[in-house]
């Protein structure tokens, strides 16, 4: 890509220090986010994305957080080197967040509208009565009915999928260059899942900003990224754009991601799960982290950690055979074992 990154990550290193040993829950991950792009960010529960993404907010509960090394570069500045008060002015204004469970961050003792116009006022230096036009505006252009009513509820009397919404439309009241998004729409059922996808595609559409988009589920990841970081065990594994994500995958991790998930097109699923769980960050394994699950591990799998290299331009992956998984694929051979037909 030609353009300058937004924001770099380079060889992030975030640590919480337990009474149990050190969590190495971010341990070197790189990547690049670029100006009105959405990368998404996957990998099973606990492989570090939500860390990553705190990191660059700096939210990392500290103690027993710290970021240990690494830079996160945004618009010439270094983002673990900031103060607190010069991280206030970036978070919400050139980089705003949004939660899984979005009552966890809306305060339930305020109406809607005036949490959105708190953060407008804040942020823009309008006066009440301009702020609270401005929010009547950014909850119609969510998509949210009747917003000059609306405006005066509280988040009780609101469904979650609206919730969602008002959240999304706290987010870009301040207009950010970033957003991140970590599991926007989990805890919302399929329909209004597509929905607020939907809106989020067109919402950086007519805003220009970028977004990173966390989220264990590959379908959403089809859904709304153009490029992909999929994670495990603290690293990127392999990073690429989406289609060549989907259409050839190179490491072992992201094919059983994929051959786990139910092909729609087809009268019966045949499912391959990745066997095993993810190693505990107190514990990982020597060499490449993936060798206590995949079926190809051998040898200098288990002594060596394999570097995040490119193995076509644009295509980068972190693992010692990715060369023979490419004639096993074109073979037409599985790697996982075969976990039956599922109706
Ligand atoms: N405050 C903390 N203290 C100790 N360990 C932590 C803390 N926060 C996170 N971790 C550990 O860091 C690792 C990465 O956690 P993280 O929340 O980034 O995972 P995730 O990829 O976002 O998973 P999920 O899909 O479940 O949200 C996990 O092993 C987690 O237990
Ligand atoms: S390096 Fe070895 S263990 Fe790791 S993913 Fe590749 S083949 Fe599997
Ligand atoms: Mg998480």
């Amino acid at each position: 890509m030609s353009k300058e990154a937004l924001v770099e990550v380079k060889n992030l290193q975030t640590y919480f220090y337990t009474e149990e040993g050190v969590v190495k829950a971010v341990d070197g991950v790189d990547y690049e986010i670029y100006p009105g792009e959405t990368l998404g960010i996957v990998g099973e529960s606990g492989c570090g994305k939500s860390v990553t993404s705190l990191s660059i907010m700096r939210l990392v509960e500290s103690p027993p957080g710290k970021i240990e090394g690494g830079e996160i570069n945004f618009q010439g500045k270094d983002l673990t080197k900031l103060s607190e008060k010069e991280m206030r002015k970036i978070r919400g204004n050139d980089i705003s967040m949004i939660f899984q469970e979005p009552m966890t961050s809306l305060n339930p003792v305020y109406t809607v509208g005036d949490q959105i116009i708190e953060a407008i006022m804040l942020h823009k230096g309008v006066k009440r009565k301009e702020a609270r036009q401005q929010a009547i505006e950014m909850l119609q252009k969510v998509g949210i009915p009747l917003p000059e009513q609306r405006v005066d509820e509280y988040p009780h009397q609101l469904s979650g999928g609206m919730r969602q919404r008002v959240m999304i439309a706290m987010a870009l009241s301040c207009d950010p260059q970033l957003l991140i998004a970590d599991e926007p729409t989990t805890a919302l059922d399929v329909t209004i899942q597509a929905q607020i996808l939907e809106l989020m595609n067109s919402l950086k559409e007519s805003y220009g900003m970028a977004i990173m988009m966390i989220t264990h589920d590959l379908g959403v990841i089809a859904e709304v990224s153009d490029r992909v970081a999929v994670m495990y065990a603290g690293k990127v594994v392999e990073y690429t754009d989406v289609d060549s994500l989907f259409e050839d995958p190179k490491h072992p991790y992201t094919w059983g991601l994929m051959n786990s998930i139910p092909k729609l097109d087809k009268d019966v699923e045949r499912l391959e799960a990745i066997p095993g769980s993810v190693p505990s960050p107190l514990n990982f394994p020597e060499g490449c982290k993936f060798n206590t699950r995949c079926p190809l591990a051998e040898g200098k799998c288990f002594t060596d950690e394999p570097e995040l290299i490119d193995a076509e331009a644009g295509h980068k992956v972190r693992c010692w055979r990715y060369k023979d998984l490419e004639e096993i694929k074109a073979r037409g051979e599985r790697i996982y074992a075969d976990q039956g037909v599922k109706e």
